[in-house]
């Protein structure tokens, strides 16, 4: 994100946040608008020269007006149930760019993406390839699909953002993909297109995107050997992001990184390119956070400070429901102060108002010293961010804004207490 200490005032693009707290409250969620942008466009010109459609998942942040510029980009769209599909499709995206997956399709949810004639269903089993076969029967119909394959690989993200092994509920298990691929192209109404893979998310490295090629080209020439007329081959998402020294800064402390840093995204789908640009497919990619995760922040402002025992507390107002990725995952998110005013350092917890000891952005975090009312921005919060925001302890859900330039627009206001009781 082009984010940066202007006279010690940090600023996203060219609007001070301090602004921006002022005017709109905290917690407040920040996007920048052309960062998410140029995300998506180093992505999609990683595979420059192939027949290719990146595909923005919308899980990692499905807020309208961000899908609405991604779609105007050239964008399609990887979604996960009715409400992504619909809202893709009013954000403007083109039904024959939108892929939908999850392990758990509903039949009403597998009738709207027949009825809106979308591109392709990731199916993960045989009997959802045999209640697809069903529903399209009945609406006479024809369902594409691509057969998501578990290729057994070890990603090396978190537990459980890794999808990619056989234990794993993702899929069909590599061993079997044959049998699935025969039982697919037997029922009615169903086109098998392509094979799925996507082996988890923050996957920093390019080797496992090289394994799960490997395995996806070898799975479309042994389809097409048996008679399959293989099209289309989707390798997922799962690319990775810089979460420790997000922003470096004089005055900033520099976080330790256990690893190298993320290799970039067209690194990571370089990796893959050898493989997949003699496959004749056309090549399906399904990024998320590498869209937009660095194209957002929280600010937050600090509450209280508080000393219990050797332990230094920031309590600010944001808290696990409003960004929940290190209460669930222990994720790092650098925090840095809005005003950068001092060279002093403490070691803090910086923790949220919500009544468990889980709720915290982070843990013995050294940090610049920082005053009651200071404003914080939790930086790298633009994926899997406000999609899990919660109202959890009856806490209002915070409010959303686009910077674009020097222009600010709330693309969701903060909710009420009016509405909450509602
Ligand atoms: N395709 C499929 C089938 C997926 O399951 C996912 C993410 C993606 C694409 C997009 O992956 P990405 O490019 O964003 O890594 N809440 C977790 C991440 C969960 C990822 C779930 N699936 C977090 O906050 O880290």
């Amino acid at each position: 994100m082009k984010l940066e200490y202007r006279n010690n005032e940090l600023h996203c693009e060219d609007v001070p946040l301090s602004e921006l707290f002022l005017e709109f409250g905290t917690p407040l969620y920040v996007y920048s608008r052309s960062a998410f942008l140029e995300n998506f466009r180093a992505i999609d010109h990683a595979l420059h020269g192939i027949e290719h459609v990146t595909c923005y998942a919308l899980k990692a942040n499905s807020n309208l007006h961000i899908l609405k510029a991604l779609a105007e980009e050239g964008a399609g769209a990887d979604v996960v149930s009715a409400g992504e599909l619909l809202l893709a499709l009013k954000a403007g995206f083109s039904p024959e760019r939108i892929v939908f997956a999850g392990v758990g399709k509903r039949e009403d949810e597998m009738e709207l993406g027949l009825k809106e004639e979308i591109h392709c269903f990731n199916v993960e089993s045989i009997p959802e390839l045999q209640l697809l076969s069903l529903v399209a029967m009945r609406l006479q119909k024809r369902a594409r699909v691509a057969l998501r394959i578990n290729p057994d690989i070890r990603a090396g993200s978190h537990p459980y953002i890794s999808t990619g092994l056989n234990d794993h509920k993702f899929g069909i298990p590599a061993a079997q993909a044959a049998e699935a691929f025969r039982t697919a192209a037997s029922l009615p109404n169903l086109e098998v297109c392509g094979v799925h893979v996507h082996i988890g998310s923050q996957i920093t490295r390019p080797e496992p995107f090289a394994e799960a090629a490997d395995i996806v080209a070898s799975l479309v020439r042994s389809q097409r050997a048996a008679g399959l007329p293989i099209t289309h081959v989707d390798v997922g998402g799962g690319f990775g992001v810089r979460y420790k020294n997000a922003l470096r800064q004089e005055g900033l402390p520099e976080e330790d990184e256990d690893s190298a840093p993320p290799s970039a995204p067209a690194e990571l789908i370089g990796a893959m390119l050898p493989v997949l640009k003699d496959l004749g497919c056309t090549v399906w990619l399904e990024p998320g956070r590498a869209i937009v995760a660095d194209a957002g922040l929280l600010l937050t402002k600090v509450l209280y400070r508080k000393e219990n025992g050797a332990k230094r507390f920031l309590i600010v107002d944001a808290g696990m429901n409003d960004l929940l990725r290190p209460s669930l995952y222990q994720a790092y998110h650098q925090i840095v102060p809005v005003r950068l005013e001092t060279m002093e350092r403490e070691t803090v917890d910086v923790v949220g108002p919500v009544c468990e000891t889980g709720d915290f952005l982070a843990r013995d975090r050294v940090m610049p010293r920082i005053k009651q009312n200071d404003v914080l921005a939790v930086l790298t919060a633009g994926a899997y961010g406000f999609v899990n925001v919660s109202n959890y302890n009856s806490r209002l859900r915070p409010a959303e804004v686009l910077v674009n330039g020097d222009r600010v627009r709330v693309i969701r206001p903060r909710q009420t207490l009016e509405e909450l009781v509602s």
